[in-house]
């Protein structure tokens, strides 16, 4: 086995049921960590729930619940969703969890000790939903820069973190570290918004509620959320005891990936807790962008939601990940809308995946009765450059993975899906059969099944089910014909039969009838 490979989601607040936006991070979390298990790296997800903080104490008190028993239900509900999802995690972390509960204490009585963090006053404009306090020049139209809501003007006694200390430290560190943030442009942001005009020291401290975590030698204030919060990348592996088998082995996390909202707090806040701790910075943050409607973001009060179990129920779980994983581009957000979720699904996994995969099953058992001809040795010049284009597209895959451009990985899976199209187009087996040109009928017969082999290969940490739809309609058992070691190995395949009809991986949809339908799922 390759060397560990942690990643992280961010941890989820559980203010609602979880919209198809905040399934995005997952599934991008989930392909990312099975594409290098595939690879053979010792792969490890994280995921979790950030139970604490006034938003989740209002919305308990709303349901006529304790807050506990509150995340208690949501948590239920999101491990149902990930299972729905087949969201492969390791582990799913919850703030509530006495054990990090205790970690969090530890950590900030250190800071504390340290003299990192102070006791102060603070006074300022809080956005109640963001929990999060702001100055007058950060607020967009008089409201808060994240959520565009009202703020309100609260004092309290507080503590704060000497952000400003370690500024310059952070400013280095980037420097010195160009693949630290992803896609660059974000790094940009942060030093231009918030690191030049001058850090501000960060409250982390609140005594007006206390759902949360409370501060050792202080209890009347409740660690604030962030801090609690961004710490469980590390206690979800037994920090603060630094020997523990789980912390040596993944800590520097490898990768966390989290939505632009939250990036200031994962670029800025956790480095500079992370340099306080005197702890190794994560290899790598990949910041996405969002999943957007028509009308701008999905907000219930828009009536524009759509929930990810509603596709899934009437289009199946593939095409729902299929769908999220290449709708948002690397540096731009991305829109759903029904039209584009049916255009998708009919041309690009029923005509283009789903025929390929039909053509040949049928042509194997036109042709040869079933039994996939074996490798001849002979391919000729189509052959032969259809082997390139296929080693260079599994390249241009990996390279986009490497640079978690998960859109455009998908993009070169489908750029090989049309060139294999193409190449029956090309090779025209009909004609070879009619010509009795068994040599060549069989290389391209052979080529065919190699390349929907490889495909599925490649489809697999996206598309899991439909990956193995492909393998057993193709008469592919083995493992090690399902692994990433075969890929741009065309001599392997003996004895394979196909099965003796093929099936639809996807059916067409009726655009208009399912524009409707997904329109009235919209809540
Ligand atoms: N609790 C914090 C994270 C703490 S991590 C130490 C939080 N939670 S959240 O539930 O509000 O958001 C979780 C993730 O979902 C974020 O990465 C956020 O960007 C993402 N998304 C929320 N809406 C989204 C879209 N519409 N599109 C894509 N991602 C979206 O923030």
């Amino acid at each position: 086995m390759k060397e560990p490979f942690y990643v992280t989601t961010p941890i989820y607040y559980p203010s609602g049921k979880f919209h198809l936006g905040t399934a995005y991070t997952t599934t991008v979390v989930d392909a990312i960590k099975r594409y290098k298990k595939l690879q053979g790296y010792d792969a490890y997800m994280l995921t979790g729930m950030d139970e604490h903080g006034q938003k989740i104490q209002t919305k308990a008190e709303e349901a006529g619940k304790t807050p506990q028993e509150y995340v208690d239900k949501i948590a239920e509900d999101a491990k149902v969703l990930w299972k729905k999802m087949h969201i492969d995690y390791d582990y799913f972390m919850r703030t509530t969890n006495p054990l990090h509960e205790e970690a969090v204490q530890i950590i900030f009585d250190r800071l504390m000790e340290q003299g990192d963090i102070y006791k102060g006053e603070y006074e300022g404009l809080y956005c109640m939903p963001c929990e999060t306090y702001y100055t007058p020049t950060q607020l967009v139209d008089g409201k808060c820069p994240e959520c565009g809501r009202e703020v309100v003007p609260m004092k309290e006694e507080a503590y704060f973190f000497n952000m400003k200390k370690y500024a310059d430290r952070l400013l280095k560190y980037y420097d010195e570290h160009p693949d630290f943030i992803k896609p660059e442009y974000r790094k940009t942001e942060m030093i231009n918004n918030f690191i030049k005009p001058g850090l501000e020291d960060l409250c982390v401290s609140r005594t007006t509620f206390d759902w949360g975590v409370k501060v050792l030698k202080d209890p009347k204030h409740v660690v604030y959320v962030w801090l609690d919060a961004l710490t469980n990348y590390i206690t979800a592996l037994g920090y603060p005891n630094e020997e523990k088998e789980m912390f040596k082995k993944y800590w520097p996390a490898s990768l966390h990936v989290i939505g632009k909202d939250i990036a200031r707090f994962h670029l800025i806040y956790w480095p500079i807790f992370l340099m306080a701790l005197d702890l190794p910075l994560p290899k790598q943050i990949y910041v996405h962008n969002h999943i957007m409607m028509k009308d701008g973001k999905m907000s219930k009060s828009k009536g524009n939601v759509i929930y990810p179990e509603a596709l899934i129920e009437r289009y199946g779980l593939d095409a729902t990940r299929y769908f999220l994983l290449k709708e948002i581009p690397y540096t731009q957000d991305g829109l759903f809308t029904p039209e584009e979720f049916v255009e998708r699904f009919n041309y690009d996994l029923c005509n283009d995946l789903g025929n390929l995969l039909n053509r040949t099953v049928s042509m194997v058992n036109k042709y040869f009765d079933g039994i996939v001809p074996e490798y001849n040795g002979t391919p000729n010049e189509v052959d032969n450059e259809l082997e390139e284009f296929t080693k260079k597209q599994i390249k241009a895959v990996d390279e986009k993975m490497l640079n978690i451009e998960i859109a455009n990985a998908l993009t070169e899976i489908w750029t090989l899906i049309s060139r294999t199209n193409k190449y029956i187009d090309e090779t025209m087996p009909w004609s070879l059969a009619k010509e009795e040109n068994i040599e060549k009928l069989s290389s391209c017969i052979y080529h065919l099944i190699e390349n929907l082999r490889q495909i599925a290969i490649l489809l697999t940490p996206f598309m899991p089910d439909t990956a193995e739809d492909i393998f057993r309609q193709i008469g592919i058992k083995e493992e090690n014909q399902k692994n990433w070691n075969s890929l741009e190995n065309y001599k392997i395949l003996q004895n394979i039969k196909v099965i003796e009809k093929g099936e639809p991986l996807f059916m067409r949809l009726d655009a208009e009838e399912e524009i409707n339908y997904i329109k009235n799922c919209m809540q």
